[in-house]
């Protein structure tokens, strides 16, 4: 541990706060880290806490989420403009204009969306727990927003389903080409590929394995593999490093960022101890109209 991150951890113990990092954040925040997450995680350990702060590293939907799910805690964003740009790309107006062309579909909206989104949606889901919700639900019609590369990797796996999509992607993970995946596959024979669902279906269909986040971690670890292909953020590959330094990671692409996940820096998270920064503030109407959608996707994933 670096003096920076002592006095991180020294202050996080004297303020009583539980601090959650996403495995994109850099490996200097994921060691203070109490939980390092997938979003799903980082949901259901929010929902949970018992400390009076939380300190969430990652982007603005996930600290909204916490802030939803436990509307009494103070819940801190260290970097104030990590956004998703992906979540971005949808409205409560896009929603409604669906819901009307589509009566009777039930709305799944991926947990990277906006409290005013959610508000309007039946459920949320994350990557990993996507396909049981679908599955879940009673109708025929889902209206899957707003990554149409999760929503169809879903609708292959669900083929009772009429799934309709929306428009939107991840810019970090829709950048992969099929001629990337064939080209890491040529430069690592034999590697084992591990995707994530927010790929293109013609990238994803050469993967050995596709899940979240933690889905790859978990996958990495418990197969006999020792060299393996990481087709997620640059986090995941280092994190991976870290846990099995006797395997081999290959990122898919080099330079597999989300820029909006490096925003967070560990100086910005021993500020946010320190002062305060940045606090989420969601109305009343807002936590409650969006709080539904949210306890449905804990309660089920
Ligand atoms: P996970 O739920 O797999 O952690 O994904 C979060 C995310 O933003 C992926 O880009
Ligand atoms: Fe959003 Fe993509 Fe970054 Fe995940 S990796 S937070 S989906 S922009």
């Amino acid at each position: 541990m670096n003096e920076l991150q002592k006095k991180v951890i020294d202050l996080k113990n004297e303020k009583g706060a539980l601090i959650l990092a996403h495995y994109y954040q850099t490996i200097d925040i994921q060691e203070v880290a109490d939980h390092v997450c997938d979003s799903f995680e980082m949901a259901r350990r929010a929902r949970d806490a018992q400390e009076g702060l939380l300190i969430i590293c990652g982007v603005r939907f996930m600290a909204e989420s916490a802030k939803i799910l436990n509307p009494g805690k103070t819940v801190l964003l260290p970097s104030p403009d990590a956004g998703c740009p992906m979540a971005d790309m949808v409205t409560p107006e896009a929603v409604l204009e669906l819901r009307r062309r589509h009566p009777g579909a039930a709305v799944v909206c991926y947990v990277n969306s906006s409290a005013s989104v959610k508000a309007v949606s039946d459920v949320c889901c994350t990557s990993s727990s996507a396909v049981k919700i679908v599955r879940s639900l009673p109708g025929k019609s889902v209206i899957f927003i707003p990554d149409k590369n999760l929503g169809s990797y879903v609708a292959s796996l669900i083929p009772e389903k009429d799934v309709i999509l929306y428009d939107g992607y991840c810019p970090a993970h829709n950048n992969i080409t099929e001629a990337d995946v064939t080209a890491a596959r040529a430069a690592h024979p034999g590697a084992r590929l591990l995707m994530h669902p927010e790929c293109r279906p013609e990238a994803l269909r050469h993967a050995d394995y596709i899940g979240s986040t933690a889905g790859i971690i978990e996958d990495a670890l418990a197969t006999d593999a020792e060299s393996f292909i990481i087709g997620t953020e640059s986090g995941v590959t280092e994190r991976l490093e870290l846990l099995a330094p006797g395997k081999t990671f290959h990122p898919l692409v080099s330079a597999f960022i989300c820029p909006d996940m490096k925003k967070t820096t560990l100086a910005d998270v021993l500020e946010s101890l320190e002062r305060g920064r940045h606090e989420i503030y969601l109305s009343d109407e807002e936590i409650s109209a969006a709080g539904a959608c949210l306890e449905r996707m804990v309660a089920i994933g």
